[in-house]
């Protein structure tokens, strides 16, 4: 089972397949994903700091390109199956924020 360690937060084993922003937020960390996980928002973008997250989807390497401020290393964790071990860092909550998650994005 690939252990995910979220900086500042918890360590957890995940079951391989789960989707990074589920993983996240039922780890208690309340994560912004304000387009219900359909790549548009970015707001789920996390910074991978360890650890493979696995081939970008198209429609994630488009939305991305758009942002051209962002630091490499930046995956929309709504996009990413977790399948081995990562390290990230959540980089937009609701509390640093201020702003409702989002609907949850489907499993
Ligand atoms: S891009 Fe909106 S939830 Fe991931």
């Amino acid at each position: 089972m690939p252990q995910l360690i979220i900086e500042g937060g918890p360590t957890l084993d995940v079951a391989a397949g789960t989707k990074l922003t589920l993983a996240i937020e039922d780890a208690g960390i309340p994560i912004l994903h304000r387009c219900g996980g359909n790549s548009r928002c970015t707001t789920c973008r996390v910074l991978i700091v360890a650890g493979d997250a696995g081939p970008m989807p198209e429609i994630e390497r488009e939305r991305l390109a758009r942002e051209a401020e962002l630091e490499p290393g930046i995956r929309l964790s709504c996009q990413v199956r977790v399948e081995s071990d990562l390290t990230i860092r959540v980089l937009q909550t609701t509390t640093s924020t201020g702003m409702p998650a989002g609907s949850r994005p489907a499993d």
